[in-house]
């Protein structure tokens, strides 16, 4: 079994990759936990291993070392071959006036590593379609992908800030984007276009920014190398609306980092819980096997639910998975570890996030994180055995 799954993974038996695990804040290091238990659990039956090195990053770092990334940690995620992200944010950093957010972090960790571009996949898990508010019949065939840009715009733009005039305070935030940051993603979009169904969706607001006038007329520009993915432009309003009226109608969607942000959590409510949407973030460094990527669910750190083993692990072990198919080079792993969130979930597992819509639980199993986690675990081993003898 083992040397046919290496034989698709195209990697040598006994790899151990060198990962860095960032638990986070709130629910962070119990996802985390749970997805490193299936990750580990995969590298068992597909032969290969992790060294894995604990980085704090977030509210928790601001905490120990009184920032919120210390440099040798930036350091430390540049040179492992990916970096598995928990979640991070904290309350206490909420005010206003705080000079340190933990967020602040994970922007810098997102520009430090060039990690320009954000895939979010929203899949929609069959026996789950009763926990989304969205009538069933509009989630036929919803299989799409955000692709959104992560380091620039509104999020990096210069200045950023609140100053004191004589009429009284103001503050601005700046929304730039150059040819070059607009190009790079927008061809990767058109590239993951041409491996799915051959549609690209770009989402703007060109009626009013200049900054998206620029998109469009760069999407129009690449659009030449890619004659057969087919291309329409959306106005980010009326693209929020049509997301939850036909939904099936997206294939790939492209656009800027704090659209993209907006609608990658309304997309989420396709697919029955912000719980069960995994990213990869990604940009051009490439290791010995693969992307240089993060790997973060697309749900922040829920500090009402955290140390309550009640927060929904599967974001976090499907990101697992994303990290094993662009930054590791195991794509047979990837997929051995989808079918298997997809088993445990036929099988009546749920978190209370999956519950809460359903309403009637008869045939359900109720579980916490670690339960969930388990679960997988041993899913992995039947639909691995499975895949092997096919
Ligand atoms: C996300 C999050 C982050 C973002 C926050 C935590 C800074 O909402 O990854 O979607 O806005 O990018
Ligand atoms: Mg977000």
């Amino acid at each position: 079994m083992t040397e046919s799954a290496n034989a698709a993974g195209g990697v040598s038996p006994g790899t151990v990759y060198n990962l860095v695990f960032v638990p986070g804040d709130g629910i962070g290091p119990e996802v985390i936990a749970a997805g490193r238990r299936v990750l580990e659990a995969a590298g068992g039956i597909f032969a290969f291993g992790f060294d894995w090195r604990e980085v704090l990053i977030g509210g928790v770092a601001i905490d120990a070392y009184g920032v919120p990334m210390r440099k040798q940690d930036l350091g430390a995620c540049n040179d492992a071959d990916a970096v598995y992200f928990g979640a991070i944010g904290d309350p206490r950093f909420d005010d206003p006036k705080a000079k340190v957010r933990p967020e602040q972090a994970l922007l810098a960790l997102r520009q430090g590593l060039g990690l320009y571009a954000n895939l979010r996949p929203v899949t929609i898990q069959s026996v789950l379609r009763a926990s989304s508010p969205v009538r069933e019949s509009l989630l036929d065939g919803v299989d799409m992908l955000i692709v959104r840009e992560l380091t620039g715009g509104l999020y990096f733009g210069q200045p950023s800030e609140q100053r004191e005039t004589p009429a009284g305070r103001e503050a601005v935030d700046t929304l730039t984007y150059t040819e070059h940051e607009i190009r790079r993603v927008v061809k990767l979009a058109f590239e993951l276009a041409r491996g799915r169904r051959k549609k690209l969706t770009s989402v703007d607001k060109a009626n009013v920014l200049s900054s998206s006038r620029l998109w469009r007329t760069v999407v129009e520009e690449t659009k030449v190398d890619y004659p057969d993915v087919t291309v329409e432009h959306r106005l980010v309003d009326a693209c929020a609306m049509t997301l939850i009226q036909r939904p099936a109608a997206f294939d790939v969607l492209v656009t800027e980092n704090l659209f993209g942000d907006i609608l990658s959590d309304e997309a989420s409510v396709l697919a029955g819980s912000l719980g069960m949407l995994p990213s990869a973030s990604i940009g051009e460094k490439r290791t010995a096997h693969g992307l240089h990527g993060l790997y973060e669910p697309i749900h922040g750190s829920a500090p009402d639910i955290a140390g309550k083993d009640i927060a929904n692990p599967l974001a976090a072990i499907l990101s697992g998975a994303m990290m094993l198919r662009w930054s590791l080079g195991q794509p047979a792993a990837a997929e051995a570890i989808e079918r298997a969130v997809t088993a445990v979930l036929t099988d009546g597992y749920r978190t209370p996030d999956l519950l809460a819509a359903t309403g009637d639980a008869t045939g359900l199993r109720p579980v916490g994180t670690q339960v969930m986690g388990d679960a997988v675990v041993a899913a992995l081993q039947d639909v691995s055995h499975v895949g092997a003898t096919r």
